[in-house]
């Protein structure tokens, strides 16, 4: 049974890709700081599948706490999600976002390297797409970043590509997710936001389950159908699922590969509103606000690399994501303890 290491794991996909993990056979040994998340998540984990991965409360800024993960287990692969993610804020504090994403991913890139684990599947973003010429959004579309965060992903990008030129022995999966939205059909996990939620449908969870008043929906003239923004929502399970297909993937080839993981549909805000209206049976109210500066119109990906590579394609539908979110935001009221 082939043993990966999870950074990031007790977090909002970490833990829904456990959870495939472990029903796929593999053991799972999870990093996690705790910055962002529970160690009661590993709870909810060995309720639904049976087994508690083991942990380890590692920052992966901390060089020596890695080499000891690595010297004390027999490691095959890692799926390396530990990250802050807030483009607001890494615009705020930059050097804490680089520090944390680029010099702590550098420091469990040395640990793999110094043990002889060299695959890797990396959580990257359609950030990196920055405004798109055209959608959907093709994996050799021109790439660039207009905030901190996003150039943590593409630098971790160029970073992991330059390590495969260098020794052809290293495997790397950089998987570019497009919105990844919902939760476990359990209820058992799912995000936790800190603080008023950025994202659309954490917000609308929100205004569902009336902890905030109204959703402002940013900018209404777009060039767009309904004039709102669009972007490819995907299910967190189905990209727990896209991970597993990666890992297998990149188990049985070298070399670096760059793939789209969205469902290749787009949902304006409004379609997204309706559809947890429909979750959740009730009328959701909105303002519409100005544009949110940063934002793109619209952004869906082109899913034929993951299918022709991986055989992976998003199965659930946006009804189902949104009844998903709706149904842990009712089940866990004061998040996961
Ligand atoms: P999350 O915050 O729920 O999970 C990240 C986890 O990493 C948290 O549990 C946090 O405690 C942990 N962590 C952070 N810094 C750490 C450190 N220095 N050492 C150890 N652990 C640390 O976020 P998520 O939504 O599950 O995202 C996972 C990854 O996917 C991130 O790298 C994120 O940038 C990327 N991503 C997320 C989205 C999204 O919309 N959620 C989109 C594209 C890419
Ligand atoms: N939106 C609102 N009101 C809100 C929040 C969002 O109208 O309160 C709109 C946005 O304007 C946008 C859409 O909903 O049109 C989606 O916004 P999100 O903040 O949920 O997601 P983004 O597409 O802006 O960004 C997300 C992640 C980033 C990632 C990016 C690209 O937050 O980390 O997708 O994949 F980089």
């Amino acid at each position: 049974m082939a043993v990966i290491l999870v950074t990031g794991g007790t977090g909002y996909i970490g833990s829904h890709t456990c959870v495939e993990l472990i029903q796929a056979g593999y053991e799972v040994i999870v990093l996690d700081n705790l910055y962002n998340s529970s160690e009661a998540v590993l709870n909810r984990i060995e309720t639904i599948t049976g087994t508690k991965p083991k942990f380890y409360k590692t920052d992966i800024l901390d060089k020596e706490g890695l080499r000891r993960i690595f010297a004390e287990n027999k490691i095959d692969a890692v799926i390396h999600f530990a990250g802050y993610k807030a483009v607001g804020e890494s615009v705020q504090i930059p050097l804490t976002y680089y520090e944390n994403n680029i010099s702590g991913s550098v420091n469990l890139y040395e640990a793999m390297k110094e043990a002889g684990c060299k695959t890797l599947v990396f959580s990257s973003s359609a950030t990196v797409y920055g405004s798109p010429k055209s959608c959907p959004i093709r994996e050799d579309f021109p790439v660039s970043t207009t905030n901190p965060y996003g150039s943590t992903k593409l630098m971790n990008e160029m970073i992991l590509q330059d390590v495969c030129v260098s020794d052809p022995d290293w495997s790397v999966m950089l998987l570019r997710y497009f919105n990844p939205i919902g939760a476990h059909p359990s209820g058992l996990i799912g995000e936790v936001p800190n603080g008023i939620p950025n994202n659309l449908v954490p917000y609308i969870a929100r205004v569902a389950n009336g902890t905030l008043e109204f959703l402002r929906v940013f900018g209404n003239d777009y060039p767009t159908p309904d004039g709102t923004g669009v972007r490819d929502y995907i299910h967190v399970v189905d990209l727990a699922k896209g991970h597993i297909s990666a890992l297998r993937y990149a188990m049985e080839h070298k070399g670096a590969e760059k793939i789209n993981l969205g469902t290749g549909n787009g949902y304006s805000v409004l379609e997204v509103l309706h559809a947890y209206e429909e979750a959740c049976g009730k009328k959701l109210p909105y303002k519409i606000m100005e544009r949110r500066p940063g934002d793109i119109a619209e952004c869906w990906a082109d899913t034929e690399k993951a299918w022709k590579l991986l055989g992976w394609k998003a199965e659930y539908d946006i009804q189902a994501m949104c009844e998903h979110s709706w149904n842990f935001t009712v089940k866990n009221p004061d998040g996961i303890r």
